[in-house]
């Protein structure tokens, strides 16, 4: 691990390059292509520039990051305060002007990459691919908003008898609160809060509690690009603070990203006081994501979408493979395969390029899935040595006779495999949709046919077909699920602003 890469390595074409610094890469692997090809168009993020962000990296590394300490409830009510006070300012200001700052913001996210990408590292542990695709999807995120926003949010006359003019507006509705979770606390953190901003809103703005400066930094780039500071107001803490932000009633409405038990908890929230006003809740939640594998999926593509669906990002993603499901007949050779697969994972410092899996993000997570791993370790089929010290848990796979057998969400690199058997693919979907999540589904099949039926039959909010399940494309795959998954609308699709609007008909006697 200690071995240096060579200024042609690291030029190298990216597939090679992987390949040369010791692992095997399907060419279908998202990850060279984030790591190299997405800036391309934009001057790549080439030698020089990967130089700075190690050095940048490491000096924030090597510096402790400010203690954020949590808002005092006082505080959430004084972040109210301003927000409110600054609301019907904002929701005056142009549309057009609304959505231009949310472009400019997109284009100082990109020119500060280098600071968010690093902060991404020693905050959340990410590792440098993923903390390029972080930046990237917060960019996404702003443009696409302003883009929809320009053409969704106009004002549209509609039909009525001669000498009635009818108009139906779509408005900010107040002060939102976005709860964004530290797994994504840069791309979730400002997609939910460019989306409440672009429509018109105030936005009092809760970080994950392990991800408050890259949160601020974003806050800061918001700013600078034209957001009021009162129009956009952090506020850093736990649990404590959530509930602080979401009993106050003067809340128009809350986007959250987190835990469906937290979800729940605010759902319950928004409805107490007699006097409170009905307001909509945004909710992303997680998954018991499963992926489907028939007998005629190609193993090579199989095994590269698994390890990049399971174990990518240490497995803490909402959308990550959870729940293998093979068919009998392939299902040692698949296993095998996967096994050696998962030995070319390299674990390690996420400050280094080569690392594909870094630490998981705290102590407390750590405990909870070493745990639970050692619970099951009667099961394992492959388990995968990590560094000595640091809060690595190592990918592992565990096998389990029934989807049912598999009743909660792991959120780390712990993937379940069971069986099915030949002819029953229906009841197959039909039993991972019985568990009530609905976030991502995949299958691996050449069988038009089959892919209709799980087309026709998944209850999920994203399904992925003979491709890995994670990485949405801002626009390209609205994200969100539904069940025990969130309440919709998907992030990044076309429907996503319109909830945080209040929608106005205006009908008019000329
Ligand atoms: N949007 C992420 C993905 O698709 C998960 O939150 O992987």
């Amino acid at each position: 691990a200690d071995e240096q890469l060579s200024e042609a390595e690291l030029l190298a074409d990216p597939v090679e390059k992987i390949a040369a610094v010791g692992g095997t890469r399907h060419p279908s692997i998202p990850l060279p292509v984030e790591l190299f090809g997405a800036w391309k168009n934009s001057g790549g993020i080439d030698l020089a520039e990967r130089t700075t962000l190690a050095e940048t990296a490491m000096e924030i590394a090597s510096k402790p990051l400010p203690a954020a300490g949590a808002s005092a409830p006082a505080d959430v009510r004084a972040a109210i305060d301003r927000a409110a006070a600054a609301f019907p300012g904002w929701a005056a200001t142009p549309l057009a002007t609304r959505a231009a700052i949310l472009e400019r913001l997109a284009d100082l996210l990109e020119e500060n990459r280098i600071e968010l990408m690093a902060l991404a590292v020693k905050e959340a542990f990410k590792t440098i691919p993923d903390a390029l695709g972080e930046v990237r999807e917060a960019a996404d995120f702003c443009r696409y908003y302003a883009l929809q926003a320009r053409t969704g949010l106009a004002p549209i006359t509609l039909p009525g008898p001669t000498g009635e003019r009818n108009e139906l507006r779509m408005e900010g509705r107040g002060v939102w609160a976005t709860i964004a979770p530290w797994n994504f606390p840069l791309a979730i953190f400002l997609g939910q809060t460019a989306a409440a901003l672009v429509a018109g809103n105030a936005v009092v703005a809760k970080p994950a509690p392990q991800t408050p400066e890259i949160a601020r930094a974003a806050v800061r780039l918001a700013h600078q690009a034209g957001v009021p500071e009162d129009a956009l107001v952090l506020v850093t803490g736990g649990p404590e603070v959530g509930a602080a932000l979401t009993s106050d009633p003067r809340i128009a409405g809350v986007a959250f990203t987190g835990s469906t038990p937290t979800a729940k908890k605010i759902a319950a929230a928004l409805l107490e006081g007699e006097d409170r006003p009905l307001v909509p809740l945004i909710a992303e939640t997680g998954g018991i994501n499963a992926m489907i594998v028939d007998s005629t999926a190609l193993p090579e593509q199989v095994v590269a979408d698994v390890i990049t669906s399971a174990f990518r990002s240490a497995g803490q993603r909402c959308s990550a493979l959870r729940l293998l499901l093979l068919q009998e007949e392939i299902a040692e050779g698949v296993i095998e395969m996967l096994r050696g697969a998962m030995e070319l994972l390299i674990l390690g410092d996420p400050a280094d390029p080569r690392t594909d899996i870094g630490p998981v993000i705290d102590q407390a997570a750590y405990d909870k899935l070493m745990a639970y791993r050692d619970s099951a370790k009667a099961q394992w089929l492959k388990t995968v040595a990590v560094p000595a010290t640091g809060l690595f848990v190592p990918p592992t796979m565990i096998r389990i006779d029934r989807p049912e057998d598999l009743t909660r969400e792991w959120f780390g690199p712990i993937l379940h495999v069971a069986t099915w058997k030949a002819g029953q693919l229906a009841e197959t979907v039909a039993r991972v949709n019985a568990e009530g999540f609905g976030l991502t589904m995949g299958l691996h099949s050449r069988i038009a046919r089959s892919a209709e039926l799980v087309e026709a039959e998944a209850r999920v909010g994203n399904l992925y077909i003979n491709r890995s399940m994670i990485g949405a494309v801002v626009g390209s795959q609205p994200f969100g699920g539904e069940g025990l998954s969130g309440t919709g609308p998907k992030a990044g699709g076309p429907h996503y602003l319109h909830r945080f609007c209040a929608e106005r008909a205006v009908s008019v006697d000329t």
